[in-house]
């Protein structure tokens, strides 16, 4: 029986930071979707193809060879790990992923690499669409103005410049467009567990999400089978 966990919410809500730890602290294998739609962004910036060119972003989406090891992603052979969270990308990724198209791409090749594994997958739409059958999902959210401040640190931090008004205003936009497109708009999972970090640690939210995998566990006698 394969476990998989998913974990959705909006921007810079912790929710790869603690995906990560939760990965390790239960062996599972950690899938970051945002970093998918952030190569995809990426490569069509470099290739000058605009979000409104469906077929171009398609095309270059088809193109790329997407490996993960544990929080790194290495797409076409290349380390996209860090470049892909500049913001420059962060500001056109909800354009790019929007696309339905590109969309119903990712989310086969999601579906495809959870279905061979114990799985902790994030993103906007794992509770609804991606792993709709997960028996643990978790909706982690804060306020904007918590993620604004958390991501300007991250950021500083591998000296990249960061403004908190400039970055508050990215992550607003960013949210209203994922949560207002026509195809799998950001949403709750009904079935989600609704997590609120914004007077939480990140060891407090850990902890909170290992209770119930662990709860999960111990009543399907999985402590053998790992
Ligand atoms: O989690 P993130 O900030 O790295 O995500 C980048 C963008 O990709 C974000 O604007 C929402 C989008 N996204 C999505 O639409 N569906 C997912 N499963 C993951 C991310």
């Amino acid at each position: 029986m394969n476990i998989s966990v998913a974990i959705d919410g909006p921007a810079a809500a912790g929710k790869s930071t603690i995906a990560n730890i939760i990965a390790h602290r239960f062996n599972l294998v950690y899938i970051n979707t945002g970093l998918m739609y952030r190569a995809v962004t990426l490569m069509c910036m470099r290739e000058n193809i605009n979000y409104t060119d469906v077929k171009g972003v398609c095309k270059i989406a088809k193109s790329l060879n997407i490996h993960f090891g544990g929080d790194k992603i290495i797409v076409n052979g290349e380390n996209f790990t860090e470049l892909i969270k500049y913001p420059k990308v962060s500001s056109n990724v909800s354009n790019y992923a929007a696309i339905s198209e590109l969309r119903k791409l990712l989310v086969d090749l999601q579906q495809k690499m959870a279905s061979k594994c114990n799985v902790i997958m994030d993103g906007r739409d794992i509770g609804t669409v991606v792993l709709k059958n997960a028996p643990l999902k978790f909706f982690l959210t804060a306020s904007a103005s918590e993620r604004a401040k958390r991501r300007c640190m991250e950021l500083n931090g591998k000296n990249i410049s960061a403004e908190y008004d400039k970055i508050l205003d990215e992550i607003i936009k960013r949210d209203y467009i994922d949560s207002h497109r026509t195809t799998s708009p950001f949403i709750k999972s009904e079935d989600a567990i609704e997590i609120d970090s914004s007077n939480l640690s990140i060891l407090d939210v850990v902890e909170v999400i290992s209770g119930y995998i662990r709860k999960y566990i111990k009543e399907h006698n999985l402590e053998n089978s790992r």
